[in-house]
């Protein structure tokens, strides 16, 4: 079902910082800076050869990534990016197979203006996974 690996997220402090980490320590190429109020996170993006890495922090008060940069204060991996060609199919089979889609288990529209949902940590050996759908090639 899950097809190629879209990015790995890590929420940071600092987001000028970590962008300066990647762009000057390791030489990669990064986006600017991009607010998505609807999901309370300001992004930027590492583009690597063969995936992305998402630069995560928090965006307003009630930002979902804040409980977490409280638990981490230098930051830490928080989601990984599988990619999917039907979502809503997704869904259903992660579902029938007993999983947590988070929130109101409907498709969203994240930050590549695609539909993603989220997957519980606890049924994916301890790691936040976000579903995007990607149209089939
Ligand atoms: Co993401």
């Amino acid at each position: 079902m899950i097809g190629r690996l879209n990015h790995v997220a890590i929420v940071v402090p600092d987001l000028a910082a970590a962008a300066a980490v990647y762009k000057n320590s390791l030489g990669a190429t990064v986006t600017d800076p991009v607010d998505l109020p609807d999901h309370g996170v300001t992004t930027v993006f590492v583009e690597l050869p063969n995936s992305k890495i998402e630069l995560l922090t928090p965006l307003g008060d009630a930002s979902p990534v804040q409980n977490f940069l409280n638990n981490n204060a230098k930051g830490g991996m928080h989601h990984i990016c599988y990619e999917v060609h039907d979502l809503n199919a997704s869904i259903a089979h992660l579902t029938a197979q007993g999983a947590t889609v988070l929130g109101d288990g409907k498709p969203r529209i994240g930050a590549h203006g695609l539909p993603v949902v989220f997957l519980h940590p606890k049924d994916f050996c301890g790691t936040l996974i976000e579903l995007e759908e990607i149209a089939a090639a």
